[in-house]
């Protein structure tokens, strides 16, 4: 039995914690610049959300899914994206009568093989933007992930994106896809076999080798897409050209999840190496139509902050600015309580402060003042309680002098 984190799980220590924090930042600052509002939905929900949504026949329903019983028998999943749960949300608080812009942070759950990259929980932020099926909304929609990934600093960044058309292309681009690996059938796993009647646009995306060698010869299935998905396509394509977007037309990216219309796109990183993909979305016009809503057009994002955080450590792009933090350094007992009464002063006055308990020398307690990267050090011994000066060390500089007890908590704000 292992004490260890769980396999394909990690733990966010302080320094990583300031990181998430800074994207967090940043990202309502561009979420609310797009006028989307935050959402947040339950970690878990009735398994059906997902079965009906997401799509029987994608990875996430097949094999990913964290599902279990609770003690009343119900079926519960640990969620394993946003999308379905945003959608189930809003049919359930009525919130569709006009449009959402909305956005989400969080965990989320997949029970896949854990590599770099790849987690079993990983965290996302996601954007929803429902009920406007003008193709305006999903260039917005690519444009805010692109100037979002561009406001953290990111380079070398490639969208690809495409358009699967709308649901009355779907059945002749299926039927091209099957006459297409019709020869091939005898040579293809019983699983691609199962596809190919069920959901032949799934074989798009598939990593298989023997289905990657036979796609170069497939010529793709524009040609059965119809004049409004053509048109729509077009549009969105005009308008990230018109922004000078960089963006590169990908025939097969299908996307993993059975939801798509229209656009799909993702947002890559050479810097990731096999997991690439920072970001993936596009257009869903009939999901909440299936999860039993009103018909509402819809399209999304989702971007991973784990591949986020990688990508950003390795252009040494964090910028954290830390607050001005004080270490009281109580010498003697009497001391000790003094610094107690000054240090709640000093945080009402909203100062941060800290002592380290149980040291007694002083140079313990400024090696651990400059380990914790204090700004200054406040030393107050039998001498300073009399004179009512306090000790005032600057760690930067080194330098120090003596300032008396009322000038305290000016002199600390004046390093804020
Ligand atoms: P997705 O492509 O499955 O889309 O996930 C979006 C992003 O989440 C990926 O590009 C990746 O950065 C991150 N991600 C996914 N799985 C993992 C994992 N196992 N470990 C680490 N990171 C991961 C969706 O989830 C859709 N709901 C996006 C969407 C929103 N489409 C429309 N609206």
């Amino acid at each position: 039995m292992s004490l260890k984190v769980s396999r394909g799980t990690q733990d966010f220590l302080p320094r990583s914690c300031k990181k998430l924090d800074f994207i967090l930042r940043k990202a309502r600052a561009v979420f609310e610049h797009y006028a989307f509002q935050e959402i947040s939905t339950p970690i878990f929900e009735n398994t059906a959300v997902f079965m009906q949504g997401i799509g029987e026949d994608t990875d996430i329903i097949q094999k990913e899914m964290y599902t279990f019983q609770d003690k009343g028998q119900r079926s519960l999943t640990l969620r394993p994206e946003g999308t379905a749960a945003v959608v189930r949300a809003c049919i359930e608080h009525r919130l569709l009568t006009s449009s959402q812009k909305l956005f989400y942070v969080g965990p989320f759950f997949r029970y896949e093989r854990p590599q770099a990259g790849r987690y079993r929980q990983f965290h996302q932020i996601g954007a929803e933007y429902l009920g406007e099926s003008s193709p305006y909304a999903d260039a917005e929609l690519i444009i805010l992930a692109y100037r979002l990934f561009s406001s953290l600093g990111l380079k070398d960044l490639h969208i690809s994106i495409n358009t699967i058309g709308d649901s009355s292309s779907r059945p002749a681009i299926c039927a091209l896809i099957r006459d297409f690996f019709t020869p091939y059938h005898s040579q293809l796993s019983a699983h691609v076999q199962q596809l190919l009647r069920q959901n032949p646009l799934r074989i798009l995306d598939s990593k298989d080798p023997f289905i990657q060698t036979c796609l170069e010869r497939f010529s793709g299935f524009q040609s059965c897409l119809n004049k409004e998905s053509l048109t729509h396509y077009q549009c969105v394509l005009s308008l990230l050209d018109l922004e000078k977007i960089p963006y590169k037309e990908t025939p097969f990216l299908v996307r993993g999840l059975d939801y798509y219309t229209h656009t799909t796109f993702e947002i890559c990183s050479e810097q990731l190496g096999a997991q690439s993909a920072i970001c993936g979305g596009g257009r869903y016009d009939h999901l909440v139509e299936k999860l039993k809503g009103p018909a509402t057009p819809a399209v999304g994002f989702a971007f991973g902050l784990e591949r986020l955080l990688t990508i950003l450590d390795q252009e040494n792009s964090f910028k954290i600015d830390t607050k001005p933090l004080v270490v009281f350094i109580p010498l003697g007992i009497e001391a000790e309580q003094s610094c107690f009464s000054y240090m709640e002063q000093c945080r009402k006055a909203g100062i941060a402060c800290h002592r380290f308990l149980g040291l007694t020398k002083l140079s313990q307690h400024l090696k651990h003042a400059h380990n914790l990267n204090a700004t200054a050090c406040v030393i107050i011994g039998e001498n300073e309680l009399q004179t009512q000066q306090f000790l005032f060390k600057h760690m930067d500089s080194g330098e120090q002098s003596h300032i008396p007890i009322d000038q305290l908590i000016s002199t600390m704000e004046a390093m804020k």
